[in-house]
């Protein structure tokens, strides 16, 4: 498909989903993280199209990333979620890990909810906590919105100031603080991958302001603020980061956490879009 532009690839994608929709509207975009997708099995009424059915979709290929858009109701709204996401580690171009993000937008979803499993830099956080994200630090290298296409669907040059939604952000932490749920507010770092950081590594983001650190996120983000949506993003805390209190993680580690904080994680997020 030589010549078709990334705006009417975006177009493709979001019509071949919506045709599959059965005539729904989602009003929040919701990515899940590894180990976090079991929130897509309280979806009602599911409706479930895989990566690979959408034109121009990456496919996820890592464990615990199913790979597919489900669409249902969640906390009585009707909700988008992907059940898995694609990363730059697996390969794709920050374009790429980007597009679904456009598509959600194209499809008229205007609010956009990104989680992850993450490391805690902060020495203060415990493990399983959850951190909503005040701001983050794009430490990829990459950005999705360089080159020519991106400024056709929206202009390049954009505030990336209260990146994250300050109201949805008081909105998750009031929830949290109501059910009893330790959730913490610090500022997220997004790396490539997919080696896990080095102990001097951590101590430098400690130093630059960072709390957490993992190997997703902050593309997603600013692709949703490129088109101006309203962005939550939540991580769990699923190990310490590599040096603090000895630890050295492993992708075992993130995925038991994971599991141990799934209902926790699930309650919160459904009360969150139940509430906003
Ligand atoms: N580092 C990077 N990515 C991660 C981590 C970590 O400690 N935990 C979960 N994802």
């Amino acid at each position: 498909m030589e010549g078709i532009t990334l705006k009417e690839k975006i177009a493709q994608s979001a019509a071949t989903i919506g045709q599959r929709l059965q005539g729904r509207t989602p009003e929040v975009g919701i990515i899940l993280g590894s180990g976090l997708g079991p929130l897509a099995e309280q979806i009602e009424d599911p409706i479930y199209v895989p990566f690979g059915e959408v034109p121009f979709m990456g496919t996820s290929s890592c464990t615990g990333h199913v790979g597919r858009f489900v669409c249902g109701t969640l906390g009585g709204k009707c909700v988008l979620t992907m059940q898995g996401r694609l990363h730059g580690y697996e390969g794709y171009t920050a374009q790429q890990v980007a597009y679904p993000v456009w598509v959600m937008n194209a499809l008229g979803i205007q609010t956009l909810i990104t989680t992850n499993a993450a490391g805690a830099i902060n020495e203060s956080y415990r493990v399983g906590d959850f951190c909503i994200m005040t701001d983050q630090i794009n430490f990829t290298g990459r950005n999705p919105i360089v080159g020519m296409e991106p400024d056709q669907i929206s202009f390049r040059f954009f505030s990336m100031l209260d990146a994250f939604d300050p109201s949805l952000r008081a909105l998750a932490q009031g929830i949290a603080d109501r059910e009893g749920i330790r959730a913490q507010q610090g500022v997220y770092l997004g790396l490539l991958g997919p080696s896990f950081e080095t102990p001097a590594e951590i101590r430098a983001f400690r130093i630059w302001g960072a709390d957490t650190v993992a190997m997703s996120v902050c593309e997603e983000v600013i692709a949703a603020r490129h088109v101006g949506m309203r962005v939550l993003g939540m991580s769990l805390c699923s190990n310490m980061a590599c040096g603090v209190e000895n630890a050295s993680p492993n992708d075992a580690e993130v995925f038991e956490v994971a599991e141990a904080r799934s209902a926790d994680f699930c309650k919160l997020v459904t009360l969150i879009v139940a509430e906003m």
